[in-house]
């Protein structure tokens, strides 16, 4: 095993934190959640998620943790390590490829929305929000996915944005990126949070976040909260893994995972407050308004905001930067596995990747124009967009996620994983217990009650 450890290790404990929350935290936070609340029927979905990140998410995000600092490598190669002192079968490595699969293609879609927040930056700089009115903004959205040539420059400006940090390497590229946006990111998003106490319907936007109307739950829904879970917390495809690997030998991975659990929670709940107050306030804004849902809140605010074009602008590249910091750890699996397997140099191998996301991503970018009624059977009646989100988050995630859970609660030998998480507290055996029995049996039947749901819904 000479080939451990060679992409270097954090600086310190804090910069795993700050990386690890680095990818976390991201366009599934602000974008994705507040309007998955609004699709799903609000309070019942945050219920869900959060049950889902407590009982699923963090557990899970252990194990991965564990899987990468005892392996020190790639998640394939992390995983190899494993399954051979196991002793297990090689199909588990599956594992490991399916999330570098799963890496790129969220890739392909996230670099889209990430191209959108670039672009709102600009506009919320030069001003064109200013005194404008709900209707308008929304118009100002409507005619930015309308326009597959400039979706295509701000997919490609982020997709190269992102090949830049990764290719520079563990502790220059991706360690350093986190470290000033997240205290940045939370001050912002508290000020947005004040402003829609004052000047948005806080009332409604509270009671639809947080009432629980059990009668709005479906479970597509609940499905949808579970592979939230996964995809906030980057989790289910080897990125927390790689990461982990990078992990120094005696920080404490418990304490550590919650940290960043937690800051990836509260960011995604006050993203949340900030936005649905003033969907409220605003009547043509719907909660259900789907993926335009913060491009279009947000900017309606900025408008009527002293200084609106000033904070407008630092909260688009708050985003950009969130996104930037999530979208390197979606290529450093694959990266890390050509860098040791094949020989590759860290960077043609980052822009090999990055260029097949990027590819793909162009149908991501047609998905809002020339192709937006073009939803093929075999992608489930969805566009390539919807299609890419869907089988990511809600099928590949949770099923690699539910994989390494079993992985590690059953085939791992309990005193090798008591050893690699380093821990002699009682809180180990609960943790132990909740990845062998709870965990994997709740992703487990959360996906076949919805597939046996939607069945029904076909026939
Ligand atoms: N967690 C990131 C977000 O919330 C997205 C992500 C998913 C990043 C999976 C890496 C792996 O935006």
């Amino acid at each position: 095993m000479e080939q451990r450890g060679i992409h270097g290790v954090w600086a310190n404990r804090w910069t795993f934190i700050l990386a690890a929350a680095g990818s976390a935290v991201g366009l599934g936070n602000i974008w994705k959640f507040p309007y998955m609340a609004g699709e799903n029927g609000g309070g019942v979905f945050v219920l869900v998620y959060l049950v889902c990140i407590a009982l699923i998410g963090i557990p899970i995000m252990k194990a991965e943790v564990l899987l990468g600092r005892h392996g020190r490598m790639s998640p394939i190669n992390s995983m190899n390590y494993a399954i051979k002192e196991a002793g297990a079968p090689k199909a588990w490595a599956g594992i490991g490829w399916m999330g570098v699969a799963a890496g790129l293609m969220i890739m392909a879609f996230y670099s889209v929305v990430a191209g959108w927040a670039l672009k709102y930056v600009w506009t919320t700089g030069t001003g064109v929000f200013t005194g404008m009115d709900s209707s308008a903004v929304g118009d100002q959205f409507s005619a930015l996915l309308a326009n597959p040539g400039q979706l295509f420059l701000w997919h490609s400006i982020f997709c190269f944005m992102t090949a830049g940090v990764v290719a520079l390497g563990v502790n220059r590229g991706l360690g350093s990126v986190a470290k000033y946006m997240m205290p940045l990111l939370l001050a912002s998003l508290l000020t947005l949070v004040i402003y829609s106490f004052f000047h948005g319907n806080f009332a409604a936007g509270f009671h639809f976040l947080f009432d629980f109307k059990i009668e709005r739950l479906s479970w597509n829904g609940v499905l949808a909260a579970l592979g939230h879970a996964f995809f906030t917390l980057s989790l289910g495809m080897g990125a927390i893994m790689a990461y982990g690997a990078y992990m120094p030998a005696n920080a404490s991975i418990g304490k550590t995972i919650v940290t960043v659990g937690i800051l990836d929670t509260v960011v995604a709940l006050a993203s949340g407050l900030a936005i649905f107050p003033l969907v409220f306030a605003n009547p043509p804004l719907e909660p259900s308004a789907g993926p335009g849902l913060l491009f279009v809140s947000l900017p309606i605010a900025f408008a009527s905001m002293p200084f609106g074009a000033f904070f407008g602008t630092l909260f688009f590249i708050l985003i950009a930067l969130a996104a930037w910091s999530s979208s390197v750890s979606l290529l450093e699996p694959g990266t890390a596995w050509l860098v040791e397997q094949k020989k590759i140099r860290r960077v043609p191998a980052t822009f090999l990747l990055t260029g097949f996301s990027w590819l793909l991503g162009i149908t991501c970018v047609l998905s809002f124009n020339v192709w937006a009624e073009v939803k093929p059977w075999f992608l489930l009646f969805k566009t390539p967009f919807d299609f890419l989100d869907f089988l990511t988050s809600q099928i590949m995630l949770p099923l690699g996620g539910l994989l390494i859970a079993v992985f590690v609660g059953w085939v791992m030998k309990k005193q090798v994983v008591r050893h690699a998480v380093d821990e002699q507290s009682p809180l180990f055996d609960a943790w132990h217990f909740i990845l062998r029995f709870i965990s994997p049996v709740l992703v487990a039947l959360v996906m076949i009650l919805t597939l046996i749901d939607s069945f029904k819904d076909f026939s």
